[in-house]
């Protein structure tokens, strides 16, 4: 099996510098050595370049921050992970920023009718320009995904929607703004919020997660969201919040999902080493992409 690591250093879907420093951060914790005990052929394909918005830009009060630039960013990592998956690699994908997953997404989908999104996270990350508190592009990927919010994040490699609302589970929610939860109630998306995962248990969660995706999706992808893991356990993210899925549960969810064998694609981020301890939350996510990738079935 082959895998493509794209890092992509993207801090500018939201406001905490050092998040750009993520994809660095994972390979220095031993991504790559992680997957190669595996037996997995590896092609770090490194970074993308993501241009700097300059001073007089960073200045706009626009209602969407720094929104050239990180369309710029998607539509260039859409195209790699699209030539990736026509080379019959999995896309793997490190971030960055949260608003990433609308490359990813638009890379990935034209390869599915049907695909599946998991999207393990404290946050819904569904507002759009009109429902956004922050203006932050990182609390709007699943949004765009589904077709909401502004032409220049939803039609990223010209078409729109990339996926349907229901094809995605939420897991780990905890924080969601207003307009998220009218959103969520009014398309019907399947939410495991922590009060489920704490009334049902992770083991449950995802054993019904997993069947629901694998009756009707012809492709899975993972977009995990360090964040909801609890910042005890993965502290150096940007947007923290408190009571989150522990570090057993995630990678009990994480080997759940290897011995499903639906999965095709998957992102990690908003690590962010900056406000991290030691790398710590680099190595969490390192410790998960080995589970992911069948460490205790090899
Ligand atoms: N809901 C908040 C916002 O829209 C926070 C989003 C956090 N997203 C994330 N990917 N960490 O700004
Ligand atoms: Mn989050
Ligand atoms: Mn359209
Ligand atoms: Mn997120």
């Amino acid at each position: 099996e082959n895998i493509s690591i794209i890092g992509v250093p993207m801090d500018l879907g939201q406001c905490r510098r050092g998040v750009d420093m993520g994809p660095s951060a994972i390979r220095y914790a031993g991504v790559i050595e992680r997957l190669e005990q595996l037996k997995y052929d590896i092609d770090d394909l490194g970074d993308i370049s993501i241009s700097r918005p300059d001073r007089k830009q960073r200045e706009q009060k626009n209602k969407l921050r720094n929104l050239p630039q990180v369309a710029e960013a998607n539509e260039e990592l859409g195209k790699m992970v699209d030539e990736e998956i026509k080379k019959q690699r999995f896309p793997l994908i490190l971030g960055g920023d949260h608003s990433i997953a609308i490359g990813s997404l638009a890379g990935i989908s034209k390869h599915y009718e049907n695909l599946g999104v998991i999207w393990y996270d404290a946050h819904g990350d569904l507002n759009s320009d009109k429902t956004s508190p922050s203006g932050n592009i990182h609390g709007m990927p699943l949004a765009a995904n589904l077709g909401v919010g502004i032409e220049r994040l939803t039609h990223i490699l010209g078409y729109s929607p990339k996926i349907k609302p229901e094809n995605v589970v939420i897991i780990g929610a905890r924080c969601l703004d207003p307009g998220e939860k009218d959103y969520i109630r009014d398309l019907g998306i399947k939410v495991y919020t922590m009060h489920e995962i704490d009334l049902m248990g992770l083991p449950k969660v995802m054993a019904e997660t997993i069947d629901y995706l694998e009756a009707r999706t012809d492709g899975l992808h993972l977009s995990l969201d360090l964040d909801g893991l609890d910042p005890s356990e993965a502290p150096g993210v940007g947007t923290p919040v408190i009571g989150g899925l522990t570090y057993r549960e995630s990678h009990l969810a994480m080997e759940m999902l290897a011995e499903s064998n639906l999965l095709t694609s998957a992102e990690f981020v908003e690590v962010n080493p900056i406000l991290d301890d030691k790398n710590k939350t680099a190595s969490v996510a390192v410790g998960l992409i080995g589970s992911l990738f069948g460490e205790k079935l090899k």
